[in-house]
C-alpha cells in the first residue's frame, strides 16, 4: 500500500480505507480504473445535487469573475440578497452569522448561548455528532470524542428520548444539575449519521414546556438535515420547538465549496446590537459561499426538485419493507431521503465498493442519502444491488 504525504480522518493511517478517484459527474465518482462508483451517501451527506450541478457551477464561476474575495466587513448586494433568502426560507425570522464548516457553526452558537447567558452548562444526547473542533467535540457523545480531553465538564448528558418520552427525566436532570447552570441544550432535529432517529413529539413538547420554565437556549444542529434532506426545508420544520440558534453547513453549498451558517433569533440579535460579538473568521461570508448557497436555495425551491425529493423519499419507504425481509437486517429507518440499515453483523466495505456504491457504513449500519438530483430509476437500481448483497450476506 503506497504512502501519502497527507491524512486521511478519523482512522489509523495504515488501515485507511481509500479510493482512487480520477473525477466525478452526475451521481458517481469515476476511478483511475475507469469504474463509476455511485455515491449513494452524497459523499458525507452533503453532496446533495450530485458532482456537476450546472446551476451551482456557473454561481461560482461568475462570483469568482465579480468579487471573489471579500472583507468581514464588507457590504454588498450578494451578501444582503443571498442572507434575505436564507432567512425566508428557514421561515423564522432573525439574524445570520456565517463559519466554513458545521463544526464552526455549532463552536459559534456554543459560545454565543454562553457568553449571553452567562452560564456553562451545555446539555446534549450521548448519540450524537457535532463536529470535531474541542467545542463541538466537547457536547459530541458518540466514539469519536473519547481521545480528546475535550470540554466535557461542560456538558451532561441527557437521558435518551425514547426511554423519556414525555420529558419528565430530562426535568430532573435539569433539577439536579441547576438551572442557573445550564446555558444551552445542543441537538439534532433528527440524529443523521448516527442512525436516523427521530425523538417522539411529545418529548420535544415537554423539552418546549422546559425551555419557558428555566429559560435555557435551544441550539438545534441542522448539518445534516437542513436544505430538504428530511422533506422539509429543515428538520425543525417537522417539530413543534422554537430555537434560538439554527447551525447549518454541509447542503448549504451542496459540498462544492466549504461553508457554513448560525441563525440566532431576534433576541439574540437584539443582544449584539450593544454588546461585542465576540466571534469571527477570516473567511466570513465569503462571497463563494454565498454564491453558491444563494443557488441551493434557489434550486430547492423549484417544483421539479421538490418532487424529485418526494419520488426518492418514496423509493426509499418502498425497499425498507423489502430490507426487513432480509435475515441479516435488523431494522430499517426512513425519514425523508435518509435511510439507516441496522444489520446483524459487520459487512465491509469493499462488498458495496465491489457493487459500485458509495454508501456511509458506520459499525453494523448502512446509512443512505442520495444526491436528490439521482435519478430514481437509478435509486432503485442501487437499492436492488443493496437487497442482492445483503441476501447473499443472509446465506452465509
Ligand atoms: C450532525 C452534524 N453536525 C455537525 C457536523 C460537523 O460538520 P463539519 O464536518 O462540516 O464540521 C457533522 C458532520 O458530519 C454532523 O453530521
Amino acid at each position: 500500500m503506497s504512502d501519502h504525504p497527507f491524512y486521511f480522518t478519523w482512522t489509523a493511517q495504515l488501515k485507511a480505507l481509500r479510493i482512487e478517484i480520477e473525477k466525478s459527474r452526475d451521481c458517481y465518482y469515476l476511478t483511475t480504473e475507469g469504474r463509476k462508483l455511485y455515491d449513494l451517501s452524497s459523499t458525507s451527506y452533503q453532496a446533495a445535487f450530485g458532482h456537476s450541478f450546472s446551476p451551482i457551477k456557473k454561481a461560482i464561476q461568475s462570483q469568482l469573475n465579480s468579487l471573489p474575495i471579500s472583507s468581514p466587513k464588507g457590504v454588498f448586494e450578494l451578501k444582503q440578497r443571498a442572507t434575505q433568502k436564507l432567512i425566508e426560507y428557514l421561515n423564522i425570522p432573525g439574524k445570520i452569522f456565517y463559519t466554513v464548516s458545521g463544526a464552526e457553526s455549532i463552536e459559534n452558537a456554543l459560545k454565543m448561548a454562553r457568553q449571553i447567558s452567562g452560564k456553562e452548562i451545555i446539555l446534549a444526547r450521548k448519540n450524537s455528532y457535532h463536529g470535531a473542533s474541542l467545542g463541538a467535540l466537547s457536547v459530541t457523545g458518540d466514539w469519536r470524542t473519547k481521545d480528546h480531553k475535550s470540554l466535557s465538564k461542560w456538558t451532561k448528558r441527557i437521558p435518551d428520548p425514547q426511554v423519556d418520552p414525555n420529558a419528565e427525566k430530562l426535568a430532573q436532570l435539569i433539577e439536579k444539575i441547576g438551572a442557573q447552570k445550564i446555558a444551552a441544550i445542543c441537538l439534532e432535529t433528527f440524529i443523521g449519521g448516527n442512525g436516523v432517529i427521530s425523538a417522539p413529539l411529545s418529548w420535544w413538547r415537554g423539552l418546549a414546556k422546559l425551555k419557558k420554565k428555566y429559560g435555557f437556549f435551544i441550539i438545534l444542529d441542522e448539518v445534516v438535515c437542513g436544505f430538504g434532506r428530511t422533506g422539509k426545508p429543515f428538520g425543525f420544520h417537522h417539530l413543534p420547538i422554537k430555537p434560538d440558534f439554527i447551525c447549518m453547513a454541509k447542503i448549504i453549498t451542496g459540498g462544492y465549496i466549504p461553508f457554513g451558517a448560525v441563525w440566532t433569533s431576534k433576541e439574540i440579535a437584539s443582544y449584539y446590537k450593544s454588546n461585542t460579538l465576540s466571534c469571527g473568521l477570516t473567511n466570513y461570508a465569503h462571497p463563494l459561499g454565498l454564491s453558491a448557497m444563494e443557488s441551493v436555495i434557489d434550486s430547492l425551491k423549484t417544483t421539479q426538485l421538490k418532487e424529485q425529493i418526494k419520488e426518492l423519499s418514496h423509493g426509499l419507504e418502498t425497499y425498507k419493507e423489502k430490507f426487513e425481509l432480509i435475515g441479516v437486517v435488523n431494522e430499517v429507518r426512513v425519514i425523508g431521503t435518509l435511510m439507516a440499515i441496522d444489520l446483524k453483523k459487520n459487512i465491509p466495505f469493499q462488498r458495496f465498493i465491489d457493487e459500485d456504491i458509495l454508501v456511509a457504513l458506520v459499525g453494523q449500519r448502512i446509512i443512505i442519502a442520495p444526491p436528490f438530483t439521482m435519478r430514481p430509476s437509478i435509486l432503485k437500481k442501487l437499492l436492488k444491488r443493496i437487497e442482492g448483497l445483503l441476501k447473499e450476506d443472509s446465506h452465509e
